[in-house]
């Protein structure tokens, strides 16, 4: 049976991650009644433009209306129950069923089926079942049944930095889906502290300062906040510094980049991404100095991470699959700022994968090598659970959070 944290909580129960009876209880509690992240606006922009949202053994689709608006379904033929949508598959102005052609329109009415069929009980007014979904600061948003609260209050936490990074600017960049033999809380949970940045990453130690590193509860959420263009305590004598500063500071777009060894680097890299989002026209307006080049992570209750440079944002998404604790999607998909009057330019190749063997980047590669690590020895049973540090308070904090929400 699911239990509470213990008081005082010196150890987080491994069962959380490793029992049928917590995804159980996720599974009824959890993921019908919260809102879930599903793309950016931009992502399904023109009509008929869809993404498909799967958690647990509940499919959405997601589509773009005639009218603009955005509408939700069961990803369920209302014929035979064959699945409709993947992501990456065919698009259209309307959802064609793969099996006998049944044909919806995106507000989830029968447009048409195959010619000369008689119908032993006629369809009626059969329509795609609707999902709640709703669109804001940039961002499309749903709600598989009954939300525990209202979408505003959902994100009051973290609207103003949104709303500052003009998310409705931003175009898809990259797009990953991978299965992971391994819990969701465990991906989410490596994801969510940077106290493995020293161990495990220490390539950016000479451009991440980890011992400054600060973590902020935001109620459901949490948000933590890393700080860049400056060297990192823990960095050995030994790394390469200029290489790997030189690398960051092309990849934010600053060719040539700034040397180095110069005094007030931060400050200076700061001035440097001010001037170029001016020059480019960028949506960086509004942001703060300390926002052009730091690392804003927020944790979003239950399942979502949405981090914030100024030049990218990359949200990681744990999705358990099937009904399982052992198994897992997750997805990594990355935005870039469009240039004011830059047009949409398509959406990026859908790449899908297994954690074990597909191609990723090397410190993705390193962090799901650590995920499927840990699933694997907290189901011995001499693991009791997690010892935390204070630099992996956001994974107490998503802990306290699902108690207060699951077990009230
Ligand atoms: S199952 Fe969809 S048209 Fe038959
Ligand atoms: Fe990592």
């Amino acid at each position: 049976m699911p239990t509470r944290l213990p008081t005082p909580c010196t150890v987080i129960p491994a069962d959380r991650y490793t029992s049928t009876a917590w995804a159980e209880l996720e599974r009824t509690h959890l993921w019908p009644n919260a809102w879930l992240f599903v793309c950016f606006s931009s992502d399904i922009a023109q009509p008929g433009e869809r993404q498909v949202l799967d958690i647990g053994t509940e499919s959405a689709i997601v589509i773009r209306g005639d009218d603009g608006q955005v509408h939700a379904f069961h990803n369920t033929c209302p014929h035979r129950g064959m699945r409709l949508c993947d992501n990456g598959g065919p698009q259209g102005r309307h959802v064609r069923c793969a099996y006998h052609h049944w044909t919806w329109k995106p507000d989830g009415k029968l447009l048409s089926w195959p010619d000369g069929t008689q119908f032993a009980q006629p369809p009626g007014d059969v329509t795609l079942r609707p999902v709640l979904v709703e669109e804001r600061l940039g961002l499309v948003w749903l709600c598989f049944s009954t939300p525990k609260l209202s979408l505003d209050n959902f994100l009051a936490p973290i609207a103003d930095t949104l709303t500052r990074h003009h998310l409705d600017r931003w175009v898809r960049s990259d797009d990953i889906t991978l299965t992971v033999p391994a819990n969701w809380k465990t991906s989410a949970d490596v994801s969510n502290e940077s106290y493995h940045i020293r161990t495990i990453h220490p390539e950016v130690l000479p451009i991440m300062n980890d011992t400054t590193a600060t973590v902020d509860a935001l109620g459901l959420h949490s948000k933590t906040t890393v700080h860049f263009g400056q060297a990192s305590p823990h960095m050995s004598a030994s790394a390469p510094y200029d290489e790997t500063m030189r690398g960051w500071q092309e990849s934010i777009g600053l060719k040539p980049p700034l040397d180095p060894r110069a005094p007030h680097l931060r400050e200076r890299l700061q001035a440097a991404q001010r001037m170029r989002g001016e020059a480019q026209k960028l949506p960086w307006q509004d942001l703060t100095d300390a926002e052009l080049v730091d690392n804003v992570q927020f944790h979003l209750f239950p399942n979502t991470q949405i981090n914030l440079y100024a030049h990218r944002v990359q949200i990681y998404r744990h999705r358990p699959a099937g009904t399982s604790p052992h198994e897992m999607i997750f997805d990594q998909i990355a935005y870039r700022p469009l240039a004011e009057g830059e047009k949409r330019p398509p959406m990026p190749p859908h790449k899908t994968g297994d954690a074990k063997t597909a191609q990723q980047g090397a410190m993705m590669a390193i962090d799901l090598a650590m995920v499927i690590g840990l699933q694997r020895g907290m189901r011995s049973s001499a693991c009791d659970g997690l010892r935390l540090t204070t630099e992996e308070t956001a994974i107490r904090h998503l802990h306290e959070q699902l108690d207060a929400w699951l077990l009230a």
